[in-house]
């Protein structure tokens, strides 16, 4: 058995413009009504306040992440969003994408800055891991198994390497744990099942599709 009621995340990456976005939502919109978990989307910040209204004004059953916040509280950082000017809109971030540890050096000082700033201003960060050994900063709830090796190569780890590490990661703390990396219609039953994860990550792969994600949904709903 699936768990009824697992996160699935959708991380869109930079990918869609406003109208793009907007027509995504209204296709998975009404489709994430028929879902029993959380969903989550994950749009890039200049449309987060957009998505938030329409998300609220269609009544749809749609949470909303950032991608990032700064490590940095507002002030004279050209060019950062604070997490105390998205909390209006945002109730998560997902931080520590191997993208961000990669392209912008973000080390474990930076990701635990983050997370501080995102929590004071009551967004839940989904920490991204790539290992059941990464540093997980205090106060974290929801954490993201992600291999690098898995991400937008369309060659998910095993369910079974899935689910040794997910419960290292529980032995850890009281951590909710998703997993990402290739996650698709065809194989998100298969890292579901026996409450290996509690939920799902998708990315770019199979989130930018809105057929492919409700697709998603619709099995992980079963
Ligand atoms: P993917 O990306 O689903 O495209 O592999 C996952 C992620 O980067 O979160």
């Amino acid at each position: 058995m699936n768990d009824p009621a697992p996160l699935v995340v959708a991380n869109l990456k930079a990918n869609k413009t406003w109208d793009e976005l907007g027509a995504w939502l209204d296709v998975v919109g009404s489709a994430a009504k028929r879902f029993l978990g959380t969903v989550v989307v994950c749009p890039s910040s200049p449309f987060l306040v957009a998505t938030h209204q329409k998300l609220q004004s269609a009544s749809w059953l749609i949470k909303l992440g950032s991608q990032d916040v700064s490590k940095f509280e507002q002030g004279a950082y050209t060019g950062e969003v604070a997490a105390s000017q998205i909390a209006s809109v945002c109730q998560y971030a997902i931080i520590g994408h191997s993208e961000r540890r990669q392209h912008f050096r973000e080390d474990e000082t930076i990701l635990a800055q983050k997370v501080r700033n995102a929590q004071a201003a009551s967004i839940k960060p989904i920490y991204c891991v790539q290992t059941a050994l990464d540093l997980i900063p205090e106060g974290v709830e929801i954490v993201a198994y992600e291999p690098v090796f898995a991400i937008g190569t369309g060659s998910p780890d095993s369910p079974e390497n899935v689910l040794k590490i997910a419960h290292e990661i529980k032995q850890k703390g009281t951590f909710s744990v998703l997993y990402g990396g290739s996650v698709s219609p065809e194989n998100i039953k298969s890292f579901l099942l026996k409450g290996a994860v509690d939920g799902v990550l998708v990315g770019a792969t199979n989130s930018l599709d809105p057929q492919k994600f409700i697709k998603i949904l619709e099995i992980a709903s079963t």
